[in-house]
């Protein structure tokens, strides 16, 4: 398995890979949701700092893919949030997922990124070094119908500090219902 940074090349083949792995995880609607999210990422301008997309391949083949976004505060260090996650169905439970979470999570901390925050399942999530946070601590782009699926993962060092205001997030994510 090769986990790197994803090409523009590839753009076709990732949308095509979160559409049929949410549509068979959850439904067709919510696949086709979330490759509208992930054709308007792979819409912004490429290369940059604000965005980055990570690949797992097999022999040329793309088995997972995440993004990672930035999360502005006004007054914070660097923030990210990683949405939306896929492995493909047929190579989901071997580890894929949380080594590329992790091989991403390292790569921002590269760039001085200090904590990645995601918006999903503690108990997958919580594989990956992420737990629940308050909104008292960190506070999300837009109210959350799922408050106990707000989740921080420092990633330079190890403490969670409070960070005051709410952030802005990239366009693709600025939409109250996907929150
Ligand atoms: C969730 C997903 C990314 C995990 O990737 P993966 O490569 O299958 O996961 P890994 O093999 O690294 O980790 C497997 C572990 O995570 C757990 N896990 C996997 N998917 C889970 C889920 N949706 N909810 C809770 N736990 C989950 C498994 O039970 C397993 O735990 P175990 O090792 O104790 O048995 C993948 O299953 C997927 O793409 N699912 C459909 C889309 C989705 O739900 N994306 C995440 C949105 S929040």
């Amino acid at each position: 398995m090769n986990f790197s940074i994803y090409e523009q090349s590839q753009k076709n083949e990732i949308i095509a890979l979160y559409l049929a792995t949410f549509s068979a995880s959850e439904s067709k609607q919510e696949g086709e949701q979330v490759a509208r999210l992930v054709t308007d990422f792979l819409a912004e301008p490429f290369p940059s700092t604000d965005l980055y997309v990570f690949v797992a391949t097999d022999e040329q083949r793309i088995v997972g893919a995440i993004v990672l976004s930035r999360l502005l505060f006004a007054h914070a260090k660097e923030v990210f949030l990683l949405s939306p996650v896929a492995v493909a169905t047929d190579w989901q439970g071997q580890g894929i997922g949380q080594k590329l979470i992790q091989f991403g999570c390292d790569k921002l901390a590269e760039q001085n990124v200090s904590l990645v925050m995601t918006y999903g399942d503690i108990n997958f999530y919580g594989k990956v070094g992420f737990s629940v946070v308050s909104e008292e601590i960190i506070q999300a782009p837009h109210n959350l119908s799922y408050p106990k699926g707000w989740l921080t993962k420092p990633v330079l060092d190890d403490e969670i500090l409070p960070i005051t205001g709410k952030p802005s997030c990239l366009k693709p994510l600025d939409n109250p219902t996907l929150w």
